[in-house]
């Protein structure tokens, strides 16, 4: 694989390539199985591979969080030397090359604006939306890899490639979790150790919740998720929503659910200082 921190080494080297289609994986690196995955996903379908490793400081709405989230370069790429080919890139470029004059576009993704991690995380689509833009110019992948644990922002992208009319395939893929049934996320590393014992307790949540959407109320199950969740100390539910994947709507009641629709509960929990989201599909048959 190569290395490569400038936006002129990308295109110069996927000129000399000329290999389609290319796949595309942007990370903000803390590289888990995870990461592994959908990097494993693109090399599987694509004969040419960019992962970009960028802690994108749009996206944070919180200077903390921004400040502590983890940069483990080095071991990023000595992983990513195990599962990537010859002619692969790891994109790393710095701000300048990313941002090189102030950006300043607002988006709008309707009804995703006003839903869940948007209410909680205000200005975090927008700041993804700026990087996913940028990259998908700097990059031009035919397909472009995202995992399903960041259910809102796939649909935020989705969007994004109808609206700017790129060229490319989101391909979403599908959680990978602990051992313990956590699902995987860089700021897993983060938890208190206290608290990472507890923190199973969401995704063994979720599951009984999901079944028990055939045979009670839509207030019976959120009041379930929350107060089982919150038994476990130092975990507290920042929202549980049940949505569907088209619409995003939080459903309030069982006469809104339809026939032929996906519904995902999509929870966000505060696990001490870290925030942690993880979702779950609620069958209705
Ligand atoms: O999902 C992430 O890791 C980030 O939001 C992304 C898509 C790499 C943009 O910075």
């Amino acid at each position: 694989m190569k290395v490569i921190r400038t936006v002129y080494g990308i295109q110069n080297q996927k000129k000399k390539l000329h290999l389609h289609p290319l796949g595309f994986v942007p990370t903000m690196g803390a590289l888990h199985e995870g990461h592994i995955s959908l990097v494993n996903n693109a090399t599987g379908e694509c004969p040419l591979v960019v992962v970009s490793i960028y802690v994108n400081p749009t996206q944070f709405n919180d200077t903390e969080d921004l400040k502590n989230y983890p940069r483990t370069l080095s071991a990023d790429l000595g992983k990513l030397g195990t599962v990537l080919r010859e002619n692969d890139m790891v994109f790393t470029p710095d701000d300048k090359e990313i941002y090189p004059a102030a950006d300043n576009r607002v988006f709008h993704f309707g009804n995703l604006d006003n839903v869940m991690e948007a209410l909680y995380r205000p200005g975090h689509f927008n700041g993804v939306a700026k990087v996913v833009s940028r990259l998908f110019d700097i990059v031009q992948p035919d397909v472009a890899f995202f995992g399903l644990k960041d259910f809102q922002q796939i649909a935020v992208i989705r969007d994004l490639v109808r609206q700017k009319r790129y060229n490319v395939r989101i391909a979403g893929i599908p959680i990978v979790r602990e051992p313990d049934g956590l699902a995987m996320s860089s700021r897993n590393r983060l938890l208190e150790p206290e608290i990472r014992k507890e923190a199973p307790v969401i995704y063994k949540t979720l599951s009984v919740a999901s079944a028990l959407i055939k045979d009670h109320d839509i207030s019976y199950i959120k009041n379930f998720v929350t107060k089982t969740i919150e038994k476990s100390a130092g975990l507290s539910v920042e929202y549980f929503e049940i949505v569907a994947d088209t619409q995003f709507i939080p459903v309030k009641t069982k006469k809104e659910l339809k026939n032929g629709c996906r519904y995902y509960g999509c929870i966000a929990v505060k696990a001490g200082k870290i925030r942690l989201i993880d979702n779950i599909e609620f069958p209705l048959v």
